[in-house]
């Protein structure tokens, strides 16, 4: 067996401040999809997330609580790491900034920094955002009417002592590696947009890394003190986007780095995109493969806000994965949730809508009347026909799907290659509908009326059934469990639940996996239909 190759996806560490809601359950379903994808087709995968402690706001929160600042974090990192799992999200670990693993290695590449010159101190005033703990640029400052850009609260003016790190130095190699590297900033709009602003004749400035401790304020002393000069915390961002480097590298997961994709929201682009190659540079390591930056989610055709109260939050999100608009009480299960964030999402560079309607719509269209109509409807033929067992196929009874099963592979591995999990996605339901046409077009059912067309009438469900657990197979990194269920009642293999197989991805899609007399199980419906006059979830 060939070593597998590594395979390094991650995830923004989420500040513990905020409550989990559908943006950070999105990314990091995002990044468990493409991690079970790469898992199931045979890469030794690490996939990382965790939560960004060293905000000032813990701080202040955690006095607000009567707890520690620790004790505060403890409390939210919990709440993450309880998302996660309800959205049944594979993460190989989960890394806290306030961990020693994470911090003593953060101080080990700032004082290497430090000796090499890149961190030096220097002199800096500017207009500070304290509600997004950042500095923001002049021109950025007087666009905005010196309020911040993403709050709207005063900007204040700062001029403190602080230790800088050389960006100007990286500027032209940056450039350089973007221009020669299509695929390392995507989608292709983020990816002009970075270029846009490297070109502009204001150029990169060195960036401060540190902050003042005072004394007399608690929240400047929450964090990772600068090696070698106690009076300086290294600013939160700096400390954070070294998680990405500082969890593997250990002996044994250093294989991993550097990191195929980093996936992210358009919010962060700028740190992931400009800061953290250029520091990955000045410490000589190789650079990411790709940054995927998504765009948002949007609720119902409105920006989600805090003074909207418009957040779907994770109650909301659990009450979608809860709630059974059936007859049979059935409830649709988180894989119907993966199913629509993971398929309707914002990928790519337009914002993406969670309406309620198009939530129902799109999970009976594609997995009620979808994969659960074909994968129904040829289990009760097979159970009426052919007792249960799967038939004998023939490859004289040619069909749509066999043709189209080669390149679905090939499309997906591509599709994946480059995040584009909707796009893979399309093709599978695609394919999932030709069974559904091919049945109504042979008519298997009218054939049965006649003993003498049995064999004709096997070798025809024989490739709906194949067809079925192909899709399967390929569905299962969105929609591990009822995939899992699927696989079992066609009596085959169902994913580890790390989403792993134990035969490679190319035998799995080869058509004719299935053997002639496996038992068929129907089970009961799979993705039962929601009634769409069904009230909607109650915390929604
Ligand atoms: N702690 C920093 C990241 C440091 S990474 C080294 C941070 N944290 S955050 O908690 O604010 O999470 C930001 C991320 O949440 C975004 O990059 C994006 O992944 C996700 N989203 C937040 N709101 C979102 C939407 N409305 N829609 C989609 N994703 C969004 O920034």
């Amino acid at each position: 067996m060939p070593t597998p190759v590594p395979y390094y996806i991650t995830t923004p560490i989420y500040y513990v401040n905020d409550r989990p809601h559908i943006g950070h359950c999105y990314t990091t379903l995002v990044a468990d999809c493409a991690a079970r994808f790469q898992r199931l087709a045979g890469r030794d995968v690490f996939f990382l997330t965790g939560t960004d402690e060293h905000a000032e706001k813990v701080v202040d929160s955690a006095k607000a609580h009567d707890m520690t600042p620790l004790q505060w974090a403890d409390r939210n990192a919990a709440a993450f790491k309880d998302a996660f799992k309800l959205f049944n999200c594979s993460n190989n670990d989960f890394v806290r900034t306030t961990e020693p693993r994470h911090k003593e290695k953060v101080e080990a590449y700032v004082r290497k920094l430090q000796s090499t010159g890149d961190i030096y101190l220097g002199d800096y005033e500017g207009w500070y955002d304290p509600s997004q703990e950042e500095y923001v640029t002049e021109t950025t400052a007087r666009e905005s009417n010196f309020k911040s850009p993403v709050t709207g609260r005063d900007l204040v003016k700062r001029t403190e002592k602080n230790y800088f790190f050389r960006l100007s130095k990286y500027q032209d190699a940056l450039k350089k590696y973007i221009e020669s590297n299509e695929g390392f900033l995507r989608p292709e709009a983020r990816r002009n947009e970075v270029l846009g602003r490297l070109r502009t004749p204001e150029g990169l400035q060195d960036i401060p890394v540190s902050r003042a401790v005072d004394a007399s304020d608690p929240r400047s002393a929450w964090g990772i003190l600068m090696p070698n000069d106690p009076s300086h915390r290294i600013y939160v961002w700096i400390d954070a986007l070294f998680n990405y480097l500082s969890v593997v590298d250990t002996n044994d997961r250093r294989k991993y780095w550097p990191a195929n994709v980093h996936a992210i929201g358009k919010d962060i682009l700028w740190f992931h995109a400009v800061i953290w190659p250029c520091l990955l540079m000045a410490l000589g390591e190789q650079l990411p493969g790709c940054v995927y930056a998504h765009s948002y989610w949007i609720r119902e055709g409105r920006k989600m806000s805090k003074s909207l109260g418009n957040f779907l939050d994770l109650e909301t999100l659990k009450a979608y994965a809860e709630w059974a608009p059936n007859k049979e009480g059935i409830p649709l299960g988180i894989d119907a949730l993966r199913w629509y964030l993971l398929t309707q999402g914002p990928l790519g560079a337009t914002d993406a809508d969670f309406a309620h309607n198009k939530f129902v719509e799109v999970y009976n269209a594609d997995l009620a009347n979808g994969i659960g109509n074909a994968a129904s409807r040829v289990s009760n033929m097979i159970e009426k026909y052919f007792e249960g067992k799967c038939p004998q196929g023939n490859p004289a009874e040619s069909s749509p799907m066999h043709s189209s099963a080669g390149s679905l592979l090939s499309h997906s591995g591509d599709a994946f290659q480059s995040l584009s999990i909707d796009g893979a996605y399309a093709r599978v339901i695609a394919f999932t509908r030709e069974i559904d046409t091919y049945i109504t077009e042979t008519s298997p059912f009218k054939l049965a009326k006649d003993l003498a067309n049995m064999p004709r009438v096997g070798a025809i469900l024989y490739n709906c059934a194949e067809a079925i657990r192909i899709a399967a197979v390929l569905l299962s990194p969105a929609m591990p469990t009822k995939m899992a269920d699927l696989l079992t009642r066609l009596g085959q293999e169902s994913p580890r639940p790390d989403g792993s197989f134990s035969k490679p991805l190319s035998e799995l899609c080869t058509w004719g996996g299935l053997k002639p007399g496996t038992p068929i199980t129907k089970g009961p419906a799979l993705f039962p239909r929601a009634e769409a006059d069904a009230a909607p979830p109650s915390a929604a």
